[in-house]
């Protein structure tokens, strides 16, 4: 069946529905989601959005702006970080009066809380930045635009699985979904195309990453000769649930929460004097691994190792308004009262800094001169514009998707006015029609949980939070050969509707493409910035790696790897110390 929309947008998570709303009514926008609506990743954000309101104390955009560059490690593009910390402000005011429901001061102004590497004064001291409700903040963000798409009659067509771009002679024509429920293949023709997919965190074996986060937009756009941006950049969050990898927000920490090692010491003393627990993400990650390294690690009883969450000081009130959430997963999953004990956690991949380059408005860049895509724009975790450089700042990626999913949505309404259908080429659906078949065709003995499980189990061991040379080209070389048994992989259900385990495998195919492109470029970055630390590389190197780096595939060999430089304007790359 062949659909024609004007704009497609692949994802309902808050960039893609803030993108939707600004599409005017009168052009002909659907959105396409292999979830329910609601049920996009975006939801499981939880303890808050940043902006500087100054609601609880002075704070500035400028101070944000910095906050960001430097958290970032000095790779953000500072054009577009002052973009998102000038527009949060209006951001936070329009979801307001959209009717979220933001916790309240006493005088009945949004409330707000500290985060990590959110400060005062340029790095005097943490600031109350992050606008919240509760610790579900993305799950009433997400209903909030919602409801917007709903109030604007935007289509949604639930549960369609996307498996291919339609890019021919350099210009985006539209795309190939699988109908879930039915089985059907189904070509949406359109003008703008727009890819808010989300994450990869499932490449890897812990994560706080919903199952639907399994890189598809990267690959989707890299098999279809788009680079992508600065993909050693992954970030750890440092406290996932033990063994689970289940988010427990950093609010925790911004409430008071103090992170003990097994002999009770508050350890971030020690790395970040200044800050401590509301290091960024990067830093205490490391810390904590760093504890266990050195054995000073809570043994559990299997013989893994993890730190403990200590909330037990916050008293009921406080956990009960403002972390009912993630203090009921601890209960829930691990049997833990928080009010009681600590919650054991370890760090858990949780973000992709890089991903498909992108303008400030949202446009698909295609090399390193900055060429845009006719017709393909990016927004959200799956996009690097790049504002979250080599370390994203906690309540940083709502804002993200906020900020440039809307600028998205106006620039592709733009782009409307002068666009005409371009041609659909026969063959658009080819790609599809043979992964399915081959998949349906393999025997069975080649499993799909097999693969899965030894790349997530690779990726993790070779590529996390401390990264060495020797053993990266290990696992690269482990990826390559299960990139090879990958197209022996088959199915035992071969029915038509709802058919998850094939999807399973067509996933599988995008985790494994998107952790090629990982590991690829962790090797290639001969320095540690951010959340890349190169234990072989320990310093950052201004003076061959204050660069972008893009990673083009191609077919049958090894990619390619081009660079391009960062955009520096107020904030001159200085030491990071905390
Ligand atoms: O810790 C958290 O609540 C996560 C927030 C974020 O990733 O921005």
């Amino acid at each position: 069946m062949i659909h024609q929309y004007d704009v497609i947008i692949v994802g309902a998570g808050g960039a893609g529905l803030q993108a939707a709303i600004e599409i005017p009514t009168e052009s002909r926008c659907a959105v396409l989601t292999k979830v329910f609506p609601t049920r996009s990743h975006t939801g499981t954000a939880q303890g808050g959005v940043s902006a500087a309101l100054g609601n609880e104390e002075e704070d500035s955009w400028e101070w944000h702006a910095f906050d960001t560059v430097k958290g970032g490690d000095y790779l953000g593009d500072q054009d577009a970080i002052e973009t998102m910390c000038k527009d949060a402000i209006r951001a936070i005011i329009e979801l307001e009066h959209m009717g979220m429901p933001f916790n309240r001061t006493p005088e009945g102004k949004i409330a707000q809380r500290m985060f990590g590497g959110h400060t005062a004064n340029f790095g005097e001291k943490p600031v109350r930045r992050a606008c919240y409700s509760a610790d579900r903040t993305g799950h009433v963000m997400l209903q909030t635009l919602y409801e917007q798409c709903m109030k604007n009659d935007v289509t949604f067509f639930n549960e369609y699985h996307v498996m291919d771009l339609i890019i021919r002679e350099g210009v985006c024509r539209g795309l190939v979904a699988i109908e879930i429920k039915t089985g059907e293949i189904h070509i949406f023709h359109a003008k703008a195309v727009m890819f808010a997919t989300g994450g990869y965190g499932r490449v890897f074996q812990i994560t706080s990453n919903a199952m639907a986060g399994t890189g598809d937009g990267f690959e989707m756009a890299y098999r279809n000769g788009v680079p992508l941006e600065d993909m050693e950049f992954v970030q750890f969050h440092p406290t996932g649930l033990w063994k689970l990898g289940i988010l427990v927000s950093e609010a925790a920490r911004g409430e008071g929460g103090i992170l003990r090692n097994k002999d009770g010491e508050r350890f971030m003393e020690r790395y970040a004097p200044s800050i401590k627990d509301l290091a960024p993400r990067d830093m205490v990650s490391r810390a904590i691994y760093t504890e266990i390294k050195e054995g000073r690690g809570i043994e559990a009883s299997d013989g893994s190792f993890y730190v403990g969450l200590d909330l037990t000081h916050l008293g009921k009130e406080i956990i009960e308004e403002k972390l009912p959430e993630i203090t009921g997963f601890a209960k829930t999953y691990l049997g833990v009262d928080a009010n009681e004990e600590w919650i054991p956690v370890q760090p858990t991949t949780h973000y992709a800094m890089g991903g498909i380059p992108t303008t400030i408005d949202a446009e698909v860049i295609v090399d390193e001169n900055n060429t845009t895509m006719p017709g393909f724009y990016a927004a959200g975790e799956c996009a690097c514009v790049s504002v979250h450089g080599a370390n994203r700042l906690g309540t940083n990626s709502l804002l993200d998707i906020l900020v440039f999913g809307r600028r998205g949505g106006k620039k592709i309404t733009e782009f409307l006015v002068n666009a005409e259908f371009p041609e659909l080429p026969d063959d658009a659906s080819e790609w599809t029609q043979n992964t399915i078949k081959r998949i349906r065709n393999n025997d069975n003995s080649v499993k799909m949980i097999d693969v899965r499980n030894e790349m997530q189990f690779t990726m993790m061991d070779t590529c996390s939070v401390f990264r060495v040379e020797e053993s990266m080209k290990e696992g690269l070389q482990k990826i390559k050969e299960l990139q090879e048994k990958y197209l022996l992989v088959g199915i035992d259900d071969k029915s038509k509707g709802f058919n998850t385990d094939l999807l399973e495998v067509v996933e599988l195919g995008s985790l494994l493409n998107t952790a090629e492109t990982i590991i690829t470029c962790a090797i290639n970055r001969k320095e540690s910035r951010g959340a890349h630390w190169r234990e072989d590389y320990a310093k950052r190197d201004d003076t061959n790696w204050l660069k972008h780096s893009l990673i083009f595939g191609t077919t049958g060999s090894t990619p390619d790897i081009r660079y391009k430089p960062v955009i520096i304007k107020q904030f001159e790359p200085k030491e990071r110390v905390y």
